[in-house]
């Protein structure tokens, strides 16, 4: 028997064989389209590339396509379980021609590799044309040979195939399969075509327009294919099966589910293991493509799923929460196939856990309100939209977890009831803000909230993405368009930009529409919580509410904020390893040239601890280990080792980050929001530049990674180079090459002194003479030095007045223009005489204000250099007036 893994990897080689280059799935969350949910279809990623948009390297791809059809245009959530068919999750294998092959070729490589490769009865098979398309009608009679009677014309949109309301559509032409009249159904256009018997299998669009808009449809640039069949299909029909469920991947997640609780995979819980696995696969791959559980948007339609299925496993019996038991069955069966499964597995496991551990306090008290409502219901059979209202608002029903309930009962739900308590519930929510102080700040974002609910985060998983124009803010009030030149706020419904928060800095990029409109994002914010705001410049065009957007973010600064966010995390393990479990984050900053961190310690971190820490950082980057998310209950997240809840307002759930290898103690696990790298290695480089205190116990330390830090590095080396150039040393020799300068300036400055010293007390000419004069009866030696540093003077005065035995000694010295003056009278006079009013008399000659020592020596100053010898004559007056 082929596996659905042997099956999809027989489509991908045939196509591969005959010139087609083998594409990755695209995310579940599509990059490039404005306002589709969910991939549904294998065309998604290369919508652009039909249209002319965008140009890739091939002209074709085939694929095997992650699909989810639950919410928007095609949603089979309701079918599940109860149909043999119904998923929302499932795969779709297509081969694609931009341009390049037609009709002909789509047609012959679909009927070779069905009847071919995988060996398909031709009897057994049947195609639709669209009604008016007499050329596929002829190629399929041509290339298959099938009679008149099995290549089916359907007149109705059953053969057109559009995407969704916009985007390339075209004719198509479908294949199907017989499982044979043991099973009821007839073929395509017949009154039975509902029944199994007949299976669409495959389906070949013939890919000629472009719907522009609901009313306008234009031609595509070049005719092109797309094709999608449906895997599990396939595979059911090629393991003798009409029951999808019954393949072997299937199947495998069925009697996983019937074995961890105990049950039988056939007996009377068979819909509930069949809802359970088919809905694990779209929970676990929406997770893995970067979706959590919320309450809006796609968030709430996985939360949707989710609950659905652990709704089943309650009824099964489950006490114990059960669907993150399952993942590992099906990793096994899809994680080599799809490795973000496997990359994901933790994240997956654990935001299940939560989600049914939390699910499970409400879901038996709500169910039991639901019985006992049911109970009371009338003739109408009819739940009253309250009580319905009552179970999603106060239990967590989504609606259709409780339409599902109801289903076998034959119970409907009251949904305009329902929708009417939601809408009165938003006007009361609206009254209680609109009195609140908040209100007045920011009341155009709370309108924006209020209208149009918060802004879809794409950013963990994507840096550019289309997204719709919601709303526009031009000084502070709400607009219909900006044009070039304004400066506009920009609301969207789903941005791949980072509001500012938690410390890191928001993101910067570009937008543009496909007319031309082109703007700069100059930061993001978050407001009110959950809107995110841009704030951009139009630099051509106009922009309008309603707008279909591209959002590119600035890479190579977001780049440079991973590393530098993941490597404060990395910072602060390093630092409480090293310093203690006292040291917590204060606060950061984390912007795309440095990061700064600010922790409690109550001294400087001494250079050669801050030395093993920026080791140990680095260790850690050179390490490469994985850097992990995951959604957790903040009580789970602390036991888990989480540190500093700082920042960030978190709420019932947290994001948890955790760096470190599978299996082994992580480096390090902390609440955060932020954006990350995917592995430590990514940083490239950790480099601390300053440490320094902020506040009592608070120390900063500023760091750079990455390029940051190796230019950093560059420059520093640099100045060393130079530095040694200069000293004509090689740099390791620097360090004693200073010291030995230093030591050698020591030793002439000391020489220089005493020289000094010598020469103007050695009475040799140059000193001036070393005149010694009478004035009023005592001995008065005057001298005049030149640059002679005034830390020198007295210990000269002092020589001057050995030698003298009594008498006054005078020195002013001229140093950059300035006079310093000392005044020293031999300890026989000072009775008579004191030095301070001498220098004194001194100091105002050169322009000083006063002086100050001792009556046998004082020192003073001036800034009049020049009239030195004034200094000298004034105080020989005043000694010749005492
Ligand atoms: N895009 C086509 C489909 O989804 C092939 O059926």
């Amino acid at each position: 028997m082929q596996t659905v893994n042997d099956i999809r990897k027989a489509f991908l080689d045939f196509f591969v064989r005959n010139g087609h280059t083998a594409v990755e799935s695209s995310p579940l969350v599509p990059r490039n389209d404005p306002t589709l949910m969910f991939t549904n279809a294998g065309m998604v990623q290369f919508k652009n590339v039909f249209t002319g948009a965008e140009t890739r390297a091939y002209k074709r791809a085939t694929t095997a396509q992650k699909c989810v059809r639950a919410g928007g245009k095609h949603n089979d959530l309701e079918n599940v379980g109860h149909t043999a068919r119904h998923h929302t999750f499932f795969e779709m294998l297509g081969n694609f021609s931009f341009g390049d092959y037609f009709k002909e070729d789509a047609i012959q490589f679909a009927w070779q590799l069905v009847t071919r490769d995988y060996g398909l009865a031709k009897d057994r098979l049947c195609v639709t044309v669209y009604a008016e398309d007499d050329d596929a009608f002829h190629l399929w009679r041509k290339i298959s040979g099938l009679p008149e009677n099995r290549i089916i014309r359907i007149p109705t949109s059953d053969n057109f195939w559009a995407m969704g309301d916009t985007g390339p559509c075209g004719p198509c032409s479908e294949i199907f399969y017989d499982h044979g009249d043991h099973i009821w159904g007839g073929p395509p256009g017949s009154p039975e075509q509902d029944g199994d018997r007949f299976v669409e299998i495959w389906n070949l669009v013939f890919m000629q327009y472009e719907q522009v808009t609901p009313a306008e449809r234009r031609p595509l640039p070049k005719p092109s294919i797309d094709t999608g069949m449906g895997l599990e299909r396939i595979a059911a029909v090629m393991q003798g099966t009409h029951d999808n469920y019954e393949t072997d991947l299937m199947r495998a997640l069925i009697v996983a589910s019937a074995e961890e609780t105990h049950t039988k995979p056939d007996g009377e819980h068979r819909i509930s293991h069949r809802v359970i696995a088919d809905h694990l696969r779209a929970s676990c791959f929406l997770i893995a493509d970067g979706v959590l559980p919320s309450n809006e948007g796609r968030g709430y339609v996985l939360r949707r799923i989710m609950r659905r299925a652990m709704r089943h496993a309650q009824m099964i019996g489950s006490r114990d929460p059960l669907m993150w038991r399952l993942v590992p069955a099906l990793v096994a069966k899809m994680g080599q196939a799809y490795p973000e499964l496997e990359r994901a597995q933790p994240l997956i496991e654990e935001t299940l856990k939560l989600e049914e551990t939390r699910f499970k306090q409400t879901l038996e008290r709500g169910l039991r309100l639901l019985d006992e409502a049911t109970a009371e219901l009338g003739a109408d059979k009819r739940l009253p939209g309250e009580v319905a209202f009552k179970l999603y608002d106060t239990f967590g029903f989504p609606l259709d977890l409780t339409q599902d309930a109801l289903r076998g009962k034959g119970i409907d739900v009251d949904v305009p009831g329902f929708d009417a308590a939601m809408a009165r519930q938003k006007a009361e929510a609206r009254k209680a803000w609109a009195g609140s102080g908040e209100a007045a700040t920011e009341g155009v974002w709370f309108e924006i909230r209020e209208e149009i609910g918060a802004t879809e985060f794409l950013g963990y998983d994507t840096e550019g993405a289309d997204a719709k124009v919601m709303a526009l803010v031009v000084d502070g009030k709400r607009v219909d368009r900006a044009k070039a030149g304004d400066e506009v706020a920009i609301v969207v419904n789903q941005t791949p930009f980072y509001g500012e928060s938690g410390g890191q800095v928001g993101d910067t990029g570009r937008a543009t529409t496909a007319g031309g409109t082109r703007l700069t994002v100059t930061d993001t914010h978050k407001k009110v919580g959950d809107v995110w705001v841009h704030h951009a410049r139009v630099e051509a065009g106009t922009l309008a509410v309603g707008d279909d957007i591209h959002l590119e973010v600035d890479h190579e600064r977001r780049s440079a904020i991973r590393a530098n966010h993941s490597v404060t995390h990395l910072l602060h393990a390093a630092l409480r390893d090293r310093l203690g479990s006292h040291v917590t984050q204060k606060g950061s900053l984390v912007s795309p040239d440095r990061m700064r961190f600010d922790v409690s310690h109550p001294k400087p971190i001494a250079p050669a601890e801050m030395a093993e820490v920026e080791a140990t950082v680095n260790a850690h980057i050179r390490a490469n280990a994985e850097v992990m998310t995951r959604l957790m209950d903040p009580e789970s997240a602390v036991k888990a080792g989480a540190m500093a809840l700082f920042g960030e307002k978190y709420g019932d759930e947290v994001r948890v980050v955790s760096m470190g290898a599978k299996g082994e103690p992580p480096l390090s696990t902390e609440l955060c929001g932020g954006t990350h790298v995917r592995r430590t290695g990514d940083i490239g480089l950790f480099k601390v530049v300053s440490e320094s205190a902020v506040a009592a116990g608070v120390r900063r330390i500023e760091a750079l990674t990455g390029a940051g830090a190796q230019a950093y590095l560059a420059e520093q080396e640099r100045v060393l180079q130079e530095t040694a150039a200069l000293l004509k040393a090689a740099p390791a020799e620097v360090p004693a090459r200073v010291t030995a300068l230093i030591e050698e300036r020591r030793r002439l400055e000391r020489e220089l002194t005493d020289t000094r010293r010598k020469m103007a007390s050695g009475g040799g000419a140059a000193s001036g003479g070393g005149e010694v004069k009478q004035v009023n009866g005592l001995k008065f030696a005057p001298r005049l030095l030149d640059g002679m540093p005034a830390k020198d003077l007295k210990g000269l005065a002092d020589d001057l007045k050995k030698q003298l035995g009594s008498g006054v000694i005078a020195l002013v010295s001229v140093a950059e223009g300035k006079a310093s003056l000392v005044v020293g009278v031999t300890d026989d006079l000072t009775g008579k005489i004191s030095a301070v009013d001498l220098v004194r008399a001194g100091s105002a000659a050169v322009g000083g204000k006063g002086g100050g020592g001792r009556p046998d020596m004082a020192q003073a100053g001036g800034p009049d250099g020049a009239r030195a010898a004034e200094a000298l004559t004034a105080i020989e007056a005043a000694l010749a007036g005492t």
